[in-house]
């Protein structure tokens, strides 16, 4: 059995008030795209993961997330925890795009089939709160207007999806909590998720202290022609949306030659 792990990407992030439990309520517009992780699995006894693709190197060997999922989910449902999973890692990693969150999410979607729960993914989404804040929303991966830590979720219609999405990581890993903890603290307001496309990352400001490259990347965004540009969660991914594919592949060819060394994805939103 197979499932796919979608890349997050957030439209907008405004950033709310600094909490007493090292979280931040914010409010925020997830997206996913069509490109991602997969994630498979066969019976063996017992439970295991194995990793390939092209970022294996930088999923770490402690305890992933994918394994805690399994467990939490195995134990919530008083099912023997026997899967033996692989995961094909594509997405990069502490890179905004919510990789880790998405196989996790992944995984309970996947044994959730294969070990016949059948449960609706509302009930799934209940498991993966304690796993990570955008863990829920990667249970649903399709459009939603998150609050809280990211967990308190609606659905919502934006009418994009197909629309093509360039993803652009300057292959600089930035972890997600000291960008959180870079905020200056000001509410700079809520999100009026109709207004999305002015509306902020208030993180792009602290991620870029940390990684200035960043900046680099939204100015090369900006520069394609493109009808948004943004950047992802706690970066350092940057997203880029256009009218049509076209316009998509031939600005992922324009920053290949002149950043060789940045990681592009040119795809759609789901
Ligand atoms: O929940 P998760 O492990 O994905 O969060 C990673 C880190 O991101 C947290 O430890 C916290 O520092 C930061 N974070 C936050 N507020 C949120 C979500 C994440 O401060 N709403």
């Amino acid at each position: 059995m197979i499932e796919a792990a979608p890349a997050k990407v957030n439209l907008a992030l405004h950033l709310r008030r600094r909490r007493d439990d090292g979280y931040h309520d914010l409010e925020t517009l997830f997206a996913f795209t069509d490109f991602g992780d997969t994630l498979r699995v066969v019976y063996e006894e017992g439970l295991s993961l194995a990793v390939d693709g092209p970022f294996t190197a930088a999923v770490g060997d402690g305890d992933n997330l994918v394994l805690r999922a399994a467990r939490a989910l195995a134990l919530a449902g008083g099912c023997p925890a026997h899967a033996a999973l692989t995961l094909d890692k594509h997405i990069p990693v502490a890179a905004g795009l919510g990789g880790g969150s998405a196989d996790a999410a992944a995984a309970l979607r996947l044994l959730n089939r294969f070990w016949r729960l059948d449960w609706p993914l509302e009930r799934l989404a209940e498991v993966a709160v304690p796993l990570g804040a955008d863990v829920p929303a990667c249970v649903f991966s399709r459009t939603l207007a998150g609050a809280g830590r990211g967990d308190e979720l609606a659905p919502l219609d934006l009418g994009l999806a197909g629309t093509p999405i360039l993803l652009v990581n300057p292959r600089v890993a930035v972890p997600t909590g000291p960008v959180f903890a870079g905020w200056d603290g000001i509410d700079r307001g809520p999100l009026d998720p109709a207004g999305w496309r002015t509306a902020r990352n208030d993180l792009a400001s602290p991620a870029i202290t940390l990684a200035p490259v960043i900046a680099a990347v939204l100015d090369a965004l900006a520069a394609t022609g493109a009808t948004f540009v943004r950047m992802s969660g706690s970066g350092a991914t940057c997203l880029a949306l256009y009218a049509d594919a076209a316009d998509c592949s031939a600005a992922e060819r324009a920053l290949a030659d002149r950043h060789a060394q940045w990681w592009t994805v040119a795809t759609t939103l789901r």
